[in-house]
């Protein structure tokens, strides 16, 4: 790596540090929030899902479904993620209630309440669905909320990507930035 330059994809402060040096040191600082997707259909929007969970430092990131995932948008970053499988949203509910973390969906679906109102709580799970039917019914069971993210135009909805980093945001300004509890 020293002869050829080190061309990842990672911030300067860590320009040739190891891999594993680099998962050791985020972990002394990694976020409250977790993110779990749903995969039961490969979507390509999961790279990308993983790619802003990295960016945004969540805990950790949840596959639920099939342990096959499509990692062409994560851009590699997954290895500095740690990576849960769980086989459906009812399992898991059982490991976050085990943990003390709130599963919240989030889905624009009939029901589901505004994320831009609602107080996210620190320790919390993310969940996303995934194009079609979005969270499936047994997600939608399993949260405690299912959050929505308003919108304007004339589309059903937009991407699990991009509706994954306004989530992971709306954390961000709440629990990062020292705003009033
Ligand atoms: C393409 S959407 C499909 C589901 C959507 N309920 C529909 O009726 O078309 C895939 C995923 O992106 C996220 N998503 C997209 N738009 C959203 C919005 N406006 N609010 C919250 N989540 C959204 C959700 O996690 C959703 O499960």
């Amino acid at each position: 790596m020293l002869l050829a330059g080190d061309r990842r994809n990672v911030v300067d402060g860590y320009r040739y540090w190891q891999l594993e040096s680099i998962v050791e040191d985020l972990d002394e600082r990694r976020h409250g929030f977790h993110v779990a997707i749903e995969n039961f259909s490969h979507d390509f929007n999961i790279g990308s899902v993983v790619r802003t969970a990295n960016a945004f430092l969540a805990a950790e990131i949840h596959i639920v479904g099939r342990r096959r995932w499509n990692r062409r948008g994560a851009m590699v970053t997954d290895r500095y993620q740690h990576v849960r499988y769980h086989s459906d949203a009812t399992t898991l509910a059982e490991w976050c209630r085990a943990g003390d973390l709130r599963l919240i969906g989030i889905d624009n679906l009939p029901g589901s309440v505004p994320l831009e109102t609602f107080d996210l709580p620190r320790n919390c799970v993310l969940l996303f669905g995934q194009e079609g039917e979005g969270l499936s019914e047994q997600a939608r069971i399993a949260c405690s909320a299912v959050l929505s993210i308003a919108q304007f135009g004339s589309t059903r909805s937009i991407n699990a990507g991009a509706a994954a980093a306004v989530a992971m945001h709306a954390w961000i300004r709440r629990h990062s930035f020292g705003q009033q509890p």
